[in-house]
């Protein structure tokens, strides 16, 4: 079924002047860019937006890595476009990335690995709203 996805580029790879080429990435596999904003999160707001990960060790690098520097925010669209924008990001550690992915090519570190994507259609629908309007979704 077409599904639509929260994707964040990360301040890594903003700051390395990498959007496009990530998004040449996303668009190539099929997906459509939907909806997409460059903002800079307080780290209380990346604080709220990875509030399920307040318990793990990482939670507070995590959160000041997220607001160090732009974030562009997209909805991606497309035939399961959920578990199809986990293929082309790649494993979460870099190290373990399949070649050809965007963390595999582009991510520095577990924690500065250039993209963020929703794991799961709840997910999803809640971290598009996190930063998306109805109005903003422009299928
Ligand atoms: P993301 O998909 O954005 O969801 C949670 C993030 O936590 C994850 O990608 C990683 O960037 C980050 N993360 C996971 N494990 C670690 C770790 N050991 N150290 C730092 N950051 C981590």
């Amino acid at each position: 079924a077409t599904e639509r996805t929260l994707s964040i580029i990360k301040p890594d790879a903003t700051n390395r002047n990498l959007t496009g080429k990530i998004n040449a990435k996303f668009e190539d596999a099929g997906l459509r860019i939907v909806a997409q904003k460059r903002i800079h999160l307080s780290p209380a707001q990346a604080g709220k937006f990875y509030e399920v990960h307040a318990e793990r060790p990482f939670y507070g690098e995590l959160c000041e890595f997220m607001a160090s520097a732009p974030v562009v925010v997209q909805v991606l669209e497309g035939e399961g476009a959920i578990a199809k924008n986990r293929e082309v990001m790649g494993a979460t550690n870099p190290a373990d990335a399949a070649a050809g992915t965007i963390r595999a090519e582009f991510a520095l570190s577990v924690g500065e690995n250039s993209v963020h994507g929703s794991d799961a259609p709840e997910t999803a629908a809640n971290e598009i709203a996190f930063f998306f309007s109805g109005l903003e979704l422009v299928g």
